[in-house]
């Protein structure tokens, strides 16, 4: 593992983070499924990956009760993890502003058993225009309160459309940016953002760099990227892509997850984790040694088909 820091704020972070929005996912409490997330949480929190990232609204708060009832299995002592969170909007309203911000926050904290996380991001905040976020007693006003009076350490914003995020990062409020399934092998449209944020000193992550599953599983998987329908002509690019790494003696998982390590532009990657064996197989695509022959010969394939541009306009539209 390499270890390092979130951009200027002094917080170490490991090369990989383990993502956790699948955690957890449909389980009752008290269920045998319960009790397998459980386990698994136990590994993730115990392994070589020292940061965990959630959210307050992964299934529908499931992933930090696994993750809180993990923590006390293990005791915080034994924990080798750290774990981040994010901020969601009041999922009933839609409602996001400072209020839910705190309310939010107390939320997780009361879900995963801890009196504070050093790390809080505002997620996803699509059901609110920037104005709205940026007003008085709006949403940024308690980013940075929560910050200010030392409730958590460094604040984030994590979401996916970049003139979006762009917005927040300008701000200069933030300390870092979380971006997700636009710094791949397929989709570089994150570059200008990670590069502004690097800019400023801010810490960057870069999630999902399997594009959500394919660029790990293959063009003979289902073809979606980035929780979207994947076109015919995506899917031919990463079949090629595939017969490149192949012809090298890497899978593509590889290579998309060491696309992102090796960028000088992200801080940590974050991979979706949600049971002991891939985490296993994490560990072994995180040891695979690439040759540097592959990166020219995959930028010979010329840039993939866009994956994501309906999908950017429509997160951008406010949802009340
Ligand atoms: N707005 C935000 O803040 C935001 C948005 C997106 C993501 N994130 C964070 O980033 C994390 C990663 O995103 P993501 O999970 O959507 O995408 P991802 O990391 O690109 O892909 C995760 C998927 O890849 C599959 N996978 C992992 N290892 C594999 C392997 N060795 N072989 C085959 N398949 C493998 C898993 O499938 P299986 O289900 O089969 O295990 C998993 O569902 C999230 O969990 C979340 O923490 C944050």
């Amino acid at each position: 593992m390499t270890h390092t820091t979130l951009g200027s704020t002094g917080i170490p972070v490991g090369d990989v983070t383990l993502g956790t929005s699948a955690l957890g996912e449909g389980t009752a409490p008290g269920s045998a499924e319960e009790a397998a997330a459980v386990a698994a949480a136990v590994d993730l929190l115990t392994g070589p990956f020292p940061l965990i990232d959630t959210s307050n609204n992964y299934g529908n708060g499931r992933s930090e009760a696994v993750l809180g009832l993990a923590l006390a299995e293990v005791g915080p002592a034994l924990a080798t993890a750290r774990i981040a969170t994010k901020v969601d909007r009041d999922g009933r309203t839609g409602a996001f502003d400072r209020d839910r911000v705190m309310r939010s926050y107390e939320e997780s904290l009361t879900r995963l058993g801890v009196d504070r996380v050093e790390i809080l991001h505002l997620h996803d905040p699509y059901s609110i225009t920037f104005e709205q976020a940026a007003e008085p007693g709006g949403a940024l006003e308690g980013m940075r309160e929560l910050r200010e009076t030392g409730a958590v350490d460094v604040i984030g914003i994590a979401a996916g459309p970049i003139a979006l995020m762009t917005r927040y990062v300008e701000t200069g409020l933030f300390d870092v940016v979380l971006s997700h399934n636009r710094f791949t092998l397929v989709d570089r449209s994150a570059e200008a953002l990670f590069a502004e944020a690097r800019r400023r000193g801010m810490g960057v992550f870069n999630a999902a760099p399997f594009g959500a599953g394919i660029l790990a599983k293959g063009s003979a998987s289902r073809p979606s990227y980035g929780y979207n329908d994947a076109s015919p002509e995506l899917m031919a690019w990463i079949a090629r892509a595939e017969q490149v790494c192949a012809d090298h003696g890497v899978p593509l998982a590889a290579a998309a997850l060491h696309f992102s390590l090796r960028s000088e532009l992200v801080d940590s990657t974050i991979v979706g984790i949600a049971s002991s064996r891939r985490l296993v197989q994490l560990r072994e695509l995180r040891d695979t040694e690439i040759p540097d022959a592959l990166w020219p010969d995959l930028d010979a394939l010329g840039p993939a088909p866009s994956p994501l541009p309906e999908r950017d306009a429509e997160e951008s539209r406010p949802l009340l």
